[in-house]
């Protein structure tokens, strides 16, 4: 059974999700009412991951949407109703953009039904609800594929071809908790596993929320997939000693041009890779591509408490009176990117235009 970071009932429309500051400890679901709740509980990372983030978010709205049913009297004040708290949504947590793309999809989708006579503030409520409830299904759905096409692009890429024998070493959390189920990267370790041609997986610690040590590695220990924790600062000795096939990241934004902002610390994993010959990979949805930023330098990096890195625990681990930076990401540059594995193809950095065109078609569609 795969764990389950976002539990939504269809029939009661009830949301809930996995505490993620609680793992590996203890297993809470907290209930999201309203999208006052969905903002708080993203802004505290007690849902995190971009995929988990925008679906929590837009879910958030639908459970508020069906507790004020009759509380919309026209189509004009639904939608701006709509429009206001989608980009409120957005401000919780500024660096990953799948939250953002789902506000424009759905704002413009409102916008359309608003404006034209054929449809009703029924209608209009009725099928807002559908789109958001069916980015479950869907983001399961292109994890699966994203996990599939990655397996098959290691085996070419690298020639490996002996079972069982693939290393693969990753960095922070990219699994079921991060997403509506499977993962992005950690789809692509699943899928491997499945197949058996897995033969180990390295996890980063990630710190300082240390994503990797409490929710990579209870998700690598929940499906009995061999894998083996490490620290951040031993990468390039992994690197070098354990014969690692591929690096597999996740993504938070990726920008026209393919540099991708990920998690702290990926940026330098990628150097340590390029300088280890050793392949890189993104594994992300086409809803972390940004095309409207040309580069990585517009990507808009959130920078979160000090207390991150001082404390342990609650327990102060750093000397009293030093200053703390503390970036939740950072940018790799195209040039040390492989390839980006996302759910309608292997694109080279270069390529991702092709995903603005295929976008663009399913929006005629
Ligand atoms: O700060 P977080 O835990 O939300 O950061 C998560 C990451 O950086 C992931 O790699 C990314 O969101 C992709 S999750 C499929």
């Amino acid at each position: 059974m795969l764990l389950e970071a976002i539990k939504y009932d269809k029939e009661e429309r009830k949301l809930e999700i996995l505490d993620q500051t609680q793992l590996p400890w203890a297993t809470h679901y907290i209930e999201v009412k309203n999208v006052e709740d969905g903002w708080n509980v993203i802004k505290k990372m007690q849902v995190r991951g971009a995929p988990a983030i925008a679906i929590v978010g837009c879910l958030s709205l639908v459970v508020e949407i069906v507790h004020h049913w009759g509380g919309y009297k026209e189509k004009e004040t639904f939608f701006q109703y709509i429009e206001i708290k989608l980009y409120y949504l957005v401000t919780a947590r500024p660096t990953a953009v799948n939250m953002q793309i789902a506000a424009e999809k759905l704002t413009k989708l409102a916008k359309h039904m608003c404006d034209n006579e054929t449809y009703d503030l029924l209608y209009m409520k009725c099928r807002m609800i559908h789109e958001i409830e069916e980015m479950l299904n869907n983001d399961v759905e292109a994890n699966k594929t994203i996990g599939a096409f990655g397996a098959t692009e290691i085996k070419r890429f690298t020639g490996v071809s002996k079972k069982g024998t693939i290393r693969i070493l990753t960095h922070c959390n990219t699994g079921c908790l991060a997403t509506a189920g499977y993962g992005t990267a950690l789809g692509v370790i699943r899928s491997l596993h499945v197949s058996r041609e897995l033969e180990h997986v390295y996890c980063t610690e990630t710190r300082p929320y240390n994503q990797g040590a409490r929710l990579t590695a209870y998700e690598l220990v929940h499906d009995k997939i061999p894998a083996t924790l490490i620290c951040d600062d031993m990468v390039a000795a992994v690197l070098k000693t354990k014969k690692i096939t591929a690096v597999v990241v996740g993504a938070d934004r990726i920008t026209a041009n393919g540099d991708t902002g990920n998690k702290i610390g990926t940026y330098q994993i990628a150097i340590l890779a390029k300088y280890h010959n050793v392949p890189f990979y993104v594994a992300a949805p086409t809803t972390s591509i940004d095309m409207d930023i040309p580069n990585g330098h517009d990507i808009i990096i959130e920078e979160r408490p000090e207390k991150e890195i001082t404390h342990m625990n609650e327990e102060r681990i750093a000397a009293e009176g030093i200053k703390c930076w503390n970036p939740a990401f950072d940018v790799t540059p195209a040039s040390l990117i492989t390839a980006i594995i996302t759910e309608v193809g292997i694109f080279k950095p270069h390529e991702l235009e092709v995903v603005k065109k295929i976008r663009a078609d399913a929006q005629v569609e």
